[in-house]
């Protein structure tokens, strides 16, 4: 039994979560905390990131919060070095931080375009490169580790409204395959893998069904909820189903899983 507890455990263990003032963030920061991990938290807006810093520690773990900005390679030099001076090292990454845009392909911006790609692709591609750089062997962390990216279902099949949105995701999907291969083949000790989740009301969640009304796929949002509801048949996540799927690829249970992408939908893409 101590065995089966110690596999998921991450005691000893050092994470860093991006956008981890927000919903899915927050839960999955706290619940890496509650296995046991010293936890850097960072984000866009950081009194977001304190706030979840302040949940860590009212449950006795350990936590910092730090202002990040996703985009920019400065900030992920920084933060990452922060987090090796802190904790003294890094082994586990969340690329959690990420926006969405609901838009009509022919109505899109190319602002909003392009800062979809720059939050969600660019932020993931500056995480993996400055993470794997420390953790990998000879580097400043230098223990392996686990990376864990932030996909989405729009990353496996198509959704309408969401055309920028499911582009950002699907390359997150390969890009996390191909530094998975890449690690793998260069001796690293870095596993990387993406995650699938379907619509969880968190502001990002809700904002996906507000916007089918706003660009006229739905006539209300009664029945723009009705339609993403009527795409899950098992109803919507709770953060939680995210943050229990991320520990696991946080943990040594999950030792042998690379490159793989996990779905958490209920089935919504098993049809
Ligand atoms: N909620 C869902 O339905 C859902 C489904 C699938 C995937 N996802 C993905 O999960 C991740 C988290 O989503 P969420 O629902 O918690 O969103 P959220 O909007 O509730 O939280 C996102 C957090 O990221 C931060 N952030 C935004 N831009 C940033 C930047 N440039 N640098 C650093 N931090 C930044 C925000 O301040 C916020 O705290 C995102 O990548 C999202 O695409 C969410």
């Amino acid at each position: 039994m101590n065995d089966l507890y110690e596999r998921f455990s991450l005691s000893g263990k050092v994470a860093l979560v991006t956008g981890g003032g927000g919903g899915l963030g927050a839960e999955t920061a706290v619940t890496l905390a509650r296995a046991g991990a010293r936890v850097m938290i960072s984000d866009l807006l950081p009194e977001l990131a304190e706030a979840t810093v302040l949940d860590i520690h009212r449950l006795g773990g350990e936590a910092v919060a730090l202002r990040h900005d996703v985009t920019c390679e400065a900030d992920w030099q920084q933060v990452i070095a922060s987090t090796v001076d802190t904790f003294g090292g890094l082994d586990i990454l969340v690329n959690n931080a990420g926006i969405e845009k609901v838009a009509l392909f022919t109505e899109s911006s190319l602002e909003e375009f392009r800062q979809m790609q720059d939050i969600n692709v660019t932020g993931v591609f500056l995480g993996i490169k400055h993470a794997a750089r420390v953790m990998r062997p000879g580097g400043a962390a230098g223990k392996g580790g686990t990376v864990i990216n932030m996909s989405s279902v729009a990353g496996l099949v198509g959704l309408p409204g969401l055309g920028g949105y499911c582009t950002s995701k699907g390359a997150v999907r390969l890009m996390s395959k191909a530094a998975a291969i890449e690690f793998a083949t260069l001796g690293y000790g870095i596993r990387v893998n993406s995650i699938h989740p379907a619509i969880i009301k968190t502001q990002l969640g809700a904002n996906v069904v507000s916007g089918m009304v706003s660009i006229g796929l739905a006539p209300d949002q009664a029945s723009a909820d009705a339609f993403v509801q009527s795409l899950h048949p098992m109803g919507y996540g709770q953060p939680q189903d995210v943050a229990s799927a991320v520990l696991f690829l946080a943990s040594n249970a999950s030792r042998w899983t690379n490159g793989s992408e996990l779905v958490l939908d209920g089935g919504a893409s098993a049809r």
